[in-house]
């Protein structure tokens, strides 16, 4: 076995079990699909495997919503794990890099991905966000953090910082507004926009149902 498989072997397996308790929609299933979309999308965008493996396995280690003491542009458990596995220090600031740059932070907020391989996890890492899976992880996400499902008095907002989009006090319906269905005309590589094409159509499905059951003999509508 050569090196660069071993680390991914290893990271697999740190990852597996760093993410096995995760009930906010991070958990380890949600890292597994990246990696398999991610190493799909890498085959047919010619991306380095590598580096887009490694950056897919750790792209949520060190995510806000998962880190007590997060601090943007600082990866401490990632860069400590790619450190002990002795990674050359030029490929370690390239997943780095990736992993640092992969969250959505707000509508209006522009995204800032300038590799080829970046760009391919931030689109694997969104397309779990689409269709029936990302529908589930948005009620899972809303129910833990204890979100109202809907409230017809709360609007949603397209956020303009991180900082107002991380502390909105919103409900997981706007979330569809505020989020999900804005991804697909942010796919950053072809295959990523095939692929977002179908999930997003159910997304938007799931919504125009959504208020049509809930207003419902009602005169009001979104
Ligand atoms: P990802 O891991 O895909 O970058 P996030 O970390 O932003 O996604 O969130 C994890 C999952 O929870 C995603 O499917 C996302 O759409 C959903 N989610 C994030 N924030 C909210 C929210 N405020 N309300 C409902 N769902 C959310
Ligand atoms: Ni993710």
């Amino acid at each position: 076995m050569n090196d660069k498989n071993e680390m991914m072997l290893k990271t697999i397996n740190y990852c597996q079990d760093f993410f096995k308790d995760d009930k906010t929609g991070h958990d380890w299933q949600h890292i597994h699909r990246v990696y398999l979309l991610a190493n799909h999308i890498a085959k047919e965008e010619n991306a380095d495997d590598f580096v887009v493996g490694m950056s897919a396995l750790l792209h949520d280690l060190d995510d806000w919503k998962l880190s007590e003491n997060y601090v943007e542009g600082q990866c401490p458990k990632a860069n400590l794990w790619l450190t002990e596995l002795g990674i050359d220090e030029e490929t370690k600031s390239q997943i780095l890099y990736i992993i640092d740059n992969v969250s959505f932070k707000g509508a209006h907020v522009k995204t800032n991905m300038a590799t080829l391989e970046g760009k391919v996890v931030q689109d694997a890492d969104r397309l779990d966000a689409l269709g029936a899976i990302g529908i589930a992880r948005a009620i899972i996400y809303g129910a833990v953090h204890d979100r109202a499902l809907f409230d017809p008095e709360i609007k949603h907002q397209l956020h303009y910082d991180f900082k107002t989009y991380q502390n909105a006090k919103s409900t997981t319906i706007n979330h569809f507004h505020e989020k999900i269905l804005l991804l697909k005309d942010r796919m950053q590589t072809k295959t990523g926009k095939k692929l977002a094409e179908k999930r997003h159509r159910l997304a938007e499905l799931y919504i125009d149902e959504f208020y049509e059951e809930w207003f419902f003999g009602q005169e009001t509508t979104q």
